[in-house]
């Protein structure tokens, strides 16, 4: 069933732009109206300016007009569970409604983790937060 948004970020690695850590990155999204959106990561010589596979993926689908994410798959190092980064872990918690989202830690298409949302990160600030002001 996950197995297009698994294939879409192991193939979304391919295109890493990693020159400088040489640690490259795919990423993919599914949005709650079936799209899928793919990523990798984007080093700059100014690291500072680097952007993650997953928030290139997710800004992808958000300048399309997908606001809902229900899922993320990431793949790294394909000898290891890499997990999102926690800037990532913080953007991919803006575009999952009600924190309502699989996240897919990939090492390859067979072998892979799924979490949710709260054991990623836990105590997460969101628009909740800022709603709540008096
Ligand atoms: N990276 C990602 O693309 N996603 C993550 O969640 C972790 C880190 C990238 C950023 C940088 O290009 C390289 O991995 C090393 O940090």
């Amino acid at each position: 069933m996950y197995d297009k948004l698994i294939e879409a970020a192991i193939q979304a690695r391919e295109n890493a732009y990693a020159p400088y850590s040489n640690f490259m990155v795919g990423a993919a999204v599914l949005c709650e109206n079936g799209k899928i959106f793919s990523g990798c990561n984007i080093e700059n010589a100014s690291f500072g300016a680097t952007n993650c596979a997953e928030r290139t993926a997710i800004f992808k689908a958000v300048s399309e007009g997908c606001r809902t994410i229900k899922s993320v798959a990431v793949i790294g190092d394909p000898n290891n569970f890499t997990f999102p980064c926690g800037i990532c872990r913080q953007v991919i918690a803006e575009f999952a409604e009600n924190g309502d989202i699989k996240i897919f830690i990939v090492k390859n298409k067979k072998e892979f983790i799924v979490k949710t949302l709260d054991e990623v990160l836990p105590g997460v600030f969101s628009k909740k937060d800022l709603l709540m002001q008096d």
